[in-house]
């Protein structure tokens, strides 16, 4: 090994044990995509049918970016580099290519900025239901008018409740990002996935002892919201939407193409396993999408709405269904107020452990590419994302939030997949990329997942990029779909999201001109 990799070696951080790695990168993944989208998006898409795409994007998408997020991070690692500019400049020696790899900061980035007030509203919400600020409205529209009150996006209304709480949520998100990658995030994600696993057993032992709790509705019972949620309906899956919910679901929810799962792997140790811990991780996300996402939710609203409302309930927004339904339906259960703020905070640790996560690619970028010591990687961060985060709190109402979402959390998600793939199998090679894959792996990949790595992947990423572009780009850059008062706001807020990627680009540049002859231009 060269002086130049053991000195990279030697500076960086690492995790302390296997288990720490495997539930931090599973707190990253399971987050409100598991108990709040997932839901939405089975109803919404064909109920059990769903899960066919679904199961079959987890198997040619989601398994396989998981082994190449993996793989590529502690490639990258053993050369100091975290993030995607240093791991895509690894691949390939092109001296275009880091640019490309700035998505890989730009998107979790862009998703911490509104991902953590989406998280304050859930710490906040605890708070109301310890002390039953909204029992007594009974009414979806009452609590609805709740929480936009607290959004202050009803007249009269102030931010200042939300602002506070959006603090400390901020607060708290810096103090586990300055204690590092394993005296910080390691030791939340031991903490907060074994709290996450009792809170929503107790909630789900809670909500399948409700039975039918309309006694003039005596069908409307839990077993029969399990069969709501489940029965197949087999004609949806003609639908190309219904394919491509299912692959974002399975992107968002896993949190591949978005640099972290990179940025994590960086700090393993060149011969950990990444094969089994990789697909263990994938599968405790899974586990607490389909079994708890899949009963919570959805059947509790069965029980107290009916089939006919809870359509309605689910088209009407995912946070509805968080902050609105659930605690219309907590109110009406003895220790309701206990229930209700268990349910909060499940939803509060699901959250901040994903927001590390999204948080991290910028600060390893400043630390291995400016050899900035932790304390002022993650000052330059914290400063830099709180700017960022005030549009989201006080121009939610126009749809800045939403905006920056799916550019960070669903566009580039699948752009920055499919690039990552592409270097890996065909630039890399396969043969390279399967060996680096073995490295150190406590189980063999079955070889059939060459073939599917080589053309499933690609092929599927192409075709879901590709179809976006046919179907939607021109309406979507047209602001089509965007009403006409909220056009300048939207408008800014790309300007600020090419401003953040220009900037970023200016910092590789920078990091890349200083670096020593050797360390590759
Ligand atoms: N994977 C994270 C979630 O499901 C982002 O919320």
């Amino acid at each position: 090994m060269s002086a130049l990799k053991k000195n990279a070696l030697k500076k960086r951080e690492g995790w302390n044990s296997r288990l720490g790695v495997i539930l931090a990168v599973a707190g990253s993944a399971v987050g409100l995509g598991n108990f709040l989208r997932f839901p939405s998006q089975a109803v919404g898409n064909g109920g059990g049918a769903f899960m066919i795409p679904y199961f079959l994007a987890f198997i040619f998408l989601g398994i396989p970016l998981m082994w190449i997020e993996w793989t590529v991070g502690r490639y990258a690692g053993r050369f100091g580099h975290g993030t995607a500019p240093g791991a895509f400049h690894r691949l390939w020696q092109n001296r275009w290519i880091k640019y490309i790899g700035i998505i890989g900061i730009f998107g979790p980035l862009v998703i911490y900025v509104y991902y953590t007030y989406i998280e304050s509203w859930l710490l906040a919400y605890a708070f109301f239901s310890a002390t039953k600020s909204y029992f007594g409205l009974t009414t979806a529209g009452a609590l609805g008018g709740f929480l936009q009150n607290y959004q202050g996006l009803t007249p009269g209304s102030t931010l200042w409740a939300a602002y506070v709480f959006f603090l400390l949520t901020f607060l708290a998100n810096i103090y586990v990002l300055r204690r590092g990658v394993s005296g910080g995030i390691e030791k939340l994600a031991r903490l907060g996935m074994p709290l996450l696993l009792v809170v929503a057993v107790v909630l789900l032992a809670r909500i399948f002892t409700l039975g039918a709790p309309d006694p003039a509705q005596p069908d409307w019972s839990i077993w029969n919201g399990l069969g709501f949620l489940w029965n197949p309906d087999f004609p949806r899956l003609l639908d190309a939407s219904v394919w491509l919910a299912a692959a974002g679901q399975i992107f968002f929810s896993l949190s591949i193409g978005i640099g972290v799962i990179l940025s994590y792997a960086s700090y393993l140790k060149p011969k950990d396993d990444v094969v089994l811990s990789g697909l263990t991780s994938a599968s405790v996300n899974e586990f607490f999408e389909v079994i708890f996402g899949g009963s919570l939710v959805i059947p509790a609203a069965f029980a107290f709405f009916g089939p006919l409302a809870i359509t309605s309930v689910v088209k009407s927004g995912m946070f509805n269904l968080s902050f609105v339904t659930m605690p219309l339906i907590f109110q009406q259960i003895p220790l309701g107020s206990v229930f209700a703020t268990l349910w909060f905070i499940l939803l509060f640790v699901a959250g901040i452990t994903s927001s590390v996560s999204v948080a991290l690619p910028l600060i390893s970028f400043l630390e291995d590419e400016f050899h900035c010591s932790k304390a002022r990687a993650v000052r330059i961060f914290g400063w830099v994302a709180f700017v960022l985060c005030q549009p989201m709190i006080f121009f939610l109402g126009h749809g800045v939030l939403d905006e920056v979402d799916f550019w960070g959390g669903t566009f580039f998600l699948t752009v920055f997949g499919l690039i990552e793939t592409v270097l890996f199998v065909w630039v890399f090679g396969l043969d390279k990329a399967w060996d680096e894959m073995h490295r150190g792996a406590h189980i063999g990949i079955p070889r059939i997942y060459r073939f599917i790595i080589k053309y499933i992947t690609p092929t599927a990423l192409l075709l879901i990029v590709g179809s976006w572009f046919w179907q939607q780009a021109v309406p979507v850059f047209l602001m089509r779909n965007i009403p006409v008062a909220d056009r300048p706001y939207i408008l800014a807020a790309r300007l600020g999201m090419i401003l953040v990627f220009a900037a970023l680009a200016a910092l590789v540049r920078i990091a890349w001109k200083h670096k020593k002859p050797g360390g590759g231009k």
